[in-house]
């Protein structure tokens, strides 16, 4: 990790191809029996080589945003391999997801794709909008119509089933605002479903669900599951043809040695619930994130300074919530290490309760100016001294994702490791990038 961390600076993202590759084949042969569609949520990691390797992979694309699909089709993945989620789509999106005419690629020059505008061109519509209220339908079918080009939908249910996680990151809870209860639901198929009125622009027929992440038991979604289960037997009945149907993503990622289900485990619970829709041709639909990419990637950072405050003893690094807010804003834990320890402090597992002798309790900080900000607290580790490289384990999803120039810290680097090779995968943000925005010369 060193090496890495001299050879590029930090602080620094580092990817693993062959963990990403691992973590598809053990999902996509756990989940088997349903053929699923694995549309993997380029929210966790959004890197376009990531993505590249994913898509060869033969992952589809979980999207939440415009940008989100024009980085996945950027990637080379096809539209009919992506569903477009979230809660609040806009207009423009809408239009750029069902015509390429309208996308903001038009007229951009790809830097190393020559047929890139004729593949921009031919790419047609989305393969499905994720959708999540009655607005949202009816924007839907409008923009549909005046395009004249079909839409598909599925509409996300939010089966009020509690996901045991983090309050930000539960979704399928009645009171958050995800998705419409199963009541609506019927309601919005009598409307926008196969018997509606609403012409042939828009067609609702599958049903979509993600109740939050990390989810560490298979309960939530057998809950939700079931209640799915319930609803389609009840279109169906009302003479709604489902052709997909989406569990979402969630899956846990071993951000401690041990904790998380394997994927066997929650395939046990799932596959044969859903089996019985398989065997009449509906398509399952699966958007993971962080069980691909989490442990794919480990952020280097480099300590700065050491200083007793208050009792407490601090290790000031280069990285901090700006480049990894999951600590602060989740209280989440990231297993750390120093890259360069004696044999006898090589952790034998990441785990929040290691005991072992020559640990001592520090606060793992960063150089934003928040009391917030930090990367652990209370944390037990080796000695760490200024100029020592840590290693932040399980950070390869919602990290460089959700990482921000408050500060005006610069965006780190990252890199892709793929056999012996290391690649640099997003060059280091500099301060005249920073500056561009504002001075008019950024994209140029
Ligand atoms: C709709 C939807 N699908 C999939 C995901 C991915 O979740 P995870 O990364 O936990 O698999 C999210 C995460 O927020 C989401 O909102």
């Amino acid at each position: 990790m060193s090496g890495l961390a001299d050879r590029f600076g930090t602080p620094l993202y580092v990817y693993s191809a062959a963990t990403l590759r691992e973590h598809v084949s053990r999902l996509s042969t756990a989940f088997a029996p349903l053929a699923p569609k694995v549309c993997y949520a380029v929210k966790a990691n959004g890197n376009l080589h990531l993505l590249k390797l994913l898509a060869s992979l033969g992952c589809g694309m979980d999207v939440v945003s415009i940008g989100e699909l024009e980085r996945a089709f950027v990637a080379g993945v096809p539209l009919d391999r992506i569903v477009f989620a979230g809660v609040g789509k806009g207009e423009h999106e809408i239009r750029a997801a069902l015509s390429s005419a309208h996308s903001s690629l038009q007229g951009w020059a790809h830097p190393s794709e020559a047929g890139f505008a004729a593949r921009l061109a031919a790419r047609g519509a989305v393969s499905c909008f994720n959708a999540e209220s009655e607005q949202e339908l009816e924007l839907i079918a409008k923009v549909a119509e005046e395009l004249g080009v079909p839409a598909r939908a599925a509409l996300r249910i939010n089966p009020d089933v509690d996901a045991y996680t983090h309050a930000y990151t539960t979704t399928g809870k009645a009171d958050n605002k995800f998705g419409v209860t199963i009541d609506r639901a019927i309601a919005l198929f009598d409307r926008f479903g196969a018997r509606s009125r609403t012409g042939p622009h828009l067609r609702l027929d599958g049903l979509h669900v993600h109740l939050g992440s990390p989810i560490y038991t298979t309960r939530p979604y057998v809950d939700a599951i079931q209640k799915l289960l319930v609803l389609e037997g009840e279109l169906r009945a009302r003479g709604h043809e489902i052709r997909s149907l989406d569990i979402g993503g969630g899956f846990a990622a071993d951000y401690e040695t041990g904790k998380t289900p394997a994927y066997d485990v929650y395939a046990a619970a799932i596959v044969p619930l859903l089996m019985p829709l398989v065997q009449r041709g509906v398509r399952i639909v699966m958007e993971p994130g962080r069980t691909i990419v989490a442990n794919a990637g480990v952020l280097l950072t480099r300590v700065r300074y050491t200083k007793h405050n208050g009792g407490k003893h601090f290790v000031i690094c280069d990285a901090g919530m700006n480049a990894l807010i999951r600590p602060a804003l989740y209280e989440a834990f990231h297993f750390m290490w120093p890259a360069k320890v004696t044999p006898e402090l090589t952790p034998p597992a990441r785990r929040s309760d290691l005991d072992m002798p020559g640990l001592n309790p520090v606060d793992v900080v960063g150089p934003i100016c928040e009391s917030g900000d930090f990367l652990a607290q209370d944390r037990r580790l080796p000695r760490i001294d200024p100029g020592d490289v840590i290693g932040v384990f399980g950070a390869g999803a919602y990290g460089m994702s959700m990482a921000s120039n408050y500060n005006d810290q610069p965006l780190p680097a990252e890199v892709l490791v793929d056999g012996d090779r290391a690649m640099v995968v997003r060059e280091r943000q500099t301060i005249a990038d920073l500056l561009g925005a504002e001075m008019g010369t950024a994209g140029r």
